[in-house]
């Protein structure tokens, strides 16, 4: 009998906490998934350990292999379709992808990115809150299109920012509210409720914000 469990295939470059999550989500019964494959660009990356221990398959491809993105993406995409995914999840994966490699996936590619989108696209998004006065932080969910963390959003989750807040103590509180609204967002995906028409994203037909939904810990 095949399998019909969704499959994903995450891309991390480092630590891999989200992933993590994502096992822990798929074990706790909340995300109905099996993740297929875990790839990663860096060789070193303490991610891949933590994927092993979990029994999951591994694959590095080295950036520096390549003689450019287009063939590095190119690679990295055959590698990826190899599995079949249902959803392809970046998980803390630090290279741009070329419009080749996201038209390849369009629609079931996403992305965490750590701050309420629109705003901060690119990195050092909390120190930028921080040197902006924001009142919140936060981070999204979407799915990736050729424009850097700019595809449509389909969950936010948002956190005060304190006076003695520092990028580094905003990180550190956000980081569990990832792990919970990555998996989140994802099985969301999954059952087939969200829809993409024409950039704009409906969840059972009705339209949602285009800074996505409000997610709040339970
Ligand atoms: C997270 O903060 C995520 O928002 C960003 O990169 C970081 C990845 O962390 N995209 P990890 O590798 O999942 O621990």
């Amino acid at each position: 009998m095949t399998d019909r469990t969704p499959s994903l295939v995450m891309l991390i470059s480092g630590r891999g906490s989200n992933m993590e999550a994502f096992i822990r989500a798929i074990a706790m019964g909340a995300l109905d998934a099996r993740i297929a494959a875990v790839i990663s660009n860096v060789s070193g990356a303490p991610g891949l350990d933590l994927a092993q221990q979990a029994g999951l398959p591994t694959r590095v491809l080295p950036h520096e292999d390549y003689p450019d993105r287009e063939s590095f993406d190119a690679a990295l995409g055959d590698e990826v379709a190899s599995h079949e995914p249902d959803l392809v999840i970046l998980a803390g994966f630090m290279r741009i992808l070329t419009p080749r490699f996201v038209d390849r996936f369009a629609g079931r590619l996403l992305n965490i990115h750590p701050s309420l989108l629109p705003k901060y696209p690119g990195l050092n998004t909390h120190q930028r809150a921080i040197d902006a006065g924001d009142s919140e932080a936060g981070a999204t969910v979407h799915y990736v299109t050729g424009e850097l963390d700019g595809g449509p959003a389909i969950m936010q989750v948002r956190l005060p920012i304190q006076p003695e807040d520092t990028a580094d103590s905003l990180a550190q509180r956000l980081l569990p509210l990832e792990h919970q609204l990555y998996p989140t967002a994802a099985q969301l995906h999954l059952s087939g409720k969200l829809t993409l028409t024409n950039g704009k994203l409906a969840l059972d037909g009705k339209t949602i914000p285009p800074t996505g939904l409000d997610w709040s810990p339970q």
